[in-house]
């Protein structure tokens, strides 16, 4: 049986989790494969409304395990007391398996994220301050400490001081802060192990026998193509690789492995944080998109960047993910505006660009090629199949769908299941 790639192709926030769980059925593995407490995604479960940082939405239902790849950068505090969350509310966290090869995001990384960012002042990248671009770093670096350290103390220790000599160095000397003591941080550690220990697994293998056994397997991203490392809008972007490519890599098994690549779209475009953004829209109609979409920040509360539908972003998402389908959520919420914008091209030092430019300059100096098309008054929300949609959002569908030269398989009109409508 077939792994599936569920990838966000905008900047985050397209709604992944709502993807996931539409798809929740059909799966017995729901994998996580990059990024860490940064992203986040809001659930309605046994009637309490909870925030999931890192397990998958997956865990909420009985018949799928749950899996955190090694590529995922875990704050083991965080993980735990998402846990205990789900714990609370009568949801059974024991099918949650953690890569023994996840990075963690220490103390440290923490504190440094603060300063650094503090200290770029204009130039800042408005991160979620959850110590993820640090502890990649160190992952790069080579002196990362991993979930499997935890469980040999001496080694744990022996590890963390050798980069907290360093770390010290810099907190003291460079940003006049107080240096932190191996032995606290070895304390809460190890009580960290001991909870850790029964969800730790050989992830990779795991993934691999579940597809020789027929298993359905889904492999979840988290924020955006755009925030890419590599593909996204560099230096304004996280620390690690959405694209599916990187989806691989962390869960470990090869692309032929692969049947469906899922891009989630939202039917227009949001991003937090700095960096380009060229069909935001800085007047009423971005503030209309905010207030009707909530585009407030499940990590950080803050009020998300809007504007309109980008096709030569998702052109290139699905060109360097390989997308075989498309999910456009938030249809509803474009309802009520009189023309609807889209941006088809850009316009850069006099030439016009069909495709993300490559040099950094020109996609900063990038100026939308609108195209105008029909609006619609209808509330969608009631609508349970995509016949029920008026004739012009139908039209903006099928016009996204050409613009993007990909089919789109699922529309959402809202946050409950039933409004997920299959298109195809
Ligand atoms: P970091 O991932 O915390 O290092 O933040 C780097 C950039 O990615 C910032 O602009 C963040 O706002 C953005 N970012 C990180 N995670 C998410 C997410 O889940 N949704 C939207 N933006 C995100």
């Amino acid at each position: 049986m077939p792994a599936s790639v569920v990838v966000g192709t905008q900047w985050g926030d397209e709604g992944k989790g709502k993807a996931t769980d539409y798809l929740a059925d059909r799966m017995d593995l729901v994998v996580r494969y990059q990024g860490g407490n940064n992203a986040g995604h809001t659930i309605l479960a046994e009637g309490h409304t909870l925030k999931l940082q890192l397990i998958p939405s997956g865990i909420l239902y009985p018949h799928i395990t749950s899996v955190i790849a090694d590529g995922v950068v875990v704050d083991p505090r965080v993980l735990l007391e998402e846990m205990d969350g789900l714990a609370a509310v009568g949801v059974d966290p024991s099918r949650l398996m953690v890569s023994g090869n996840c990075h963690m995001i220490m103390p440290y990384h923490l504190e440094l994220e603060k300063v650094t960012e503090r200290f770029l002042g204009k130039n800042a990248l408005g991160t979620t301050k959850r110590g993820i671009g640090p502890a990649y770093g160190d992952k790069a670096a080579r002196i990362g400490l991993r979930i499997q350290d935890l469980f040999d103390e001496k080694i744990f220790r022996e590890k963390l001081d050798v980069a907290l000599r360093e770390k010290n160095l810099v907190l003291t000397r460079v940003y006049g802060r107080l240096p932190l003591t191996v032995g606290l941080i070895v304390d809460d550690y190890m009580r960290y192990a001991e909870r850790l220990r029964p969800h730790i697994a050989d992830t990779s293998k795991l993934i691999h026998e579940a597809l020789r056994e027929g298993k359905n397997v889904l492999l979840e991203g988290a924020q955006g193509t755009m925030l890419d490392l590599d593909k996204g809008t560099y230096p304004f972007v996280t620390s690690s690789n959405p694209v599916t490519g990187y989806a691989l890599a962390s869960a470990g098994i090869g692309p032929r492995e692969v049947e469906r690549v899922i891009g989630i779209t939202k039917a227009y475009v949001t991003r937090v944080g700095a960096g380009p953004f060229p069909t935001e829209d800085h007047g009423p109609g971005g503030e209309r998109l905010g207030t009707l979409g909530q585009e407030f920040g499940t990590v950080t509360g803050r009020k998300r960047r809007c504007g309109w539908f980008d096709a030569v972003i998702l052109r290139y998402a699905a060109r360097v993910n390989g997308l075989t389908e498309l999910f456009v959520t938030k249809l509803d919420v474009l309802s009520g505006f009189p023309t609807l914008k889209v941006c088809t091209s850009y316009r850069a030092e006099g030439e016009t660009f069909e495709d993300v430019p490559s040099n950094q300059s020109l996609f900063h100096a990038a100026e939308p090629v609108y195209e105008e098309l029909a609006g619609w008054d209808e509330d969608l929300t009631g609508a349970r199949s995509i016949e029920d949609l008026p004739g012009a959002a139908r039209a903006y569908l099928d016009r996204l769908a050409d613009l993007v030269g990909v089919p789109i398989s699922v529309v959402s009109v809202g946050p409950g299941r039933e409004q997920s409508l299959p298109a195809a």
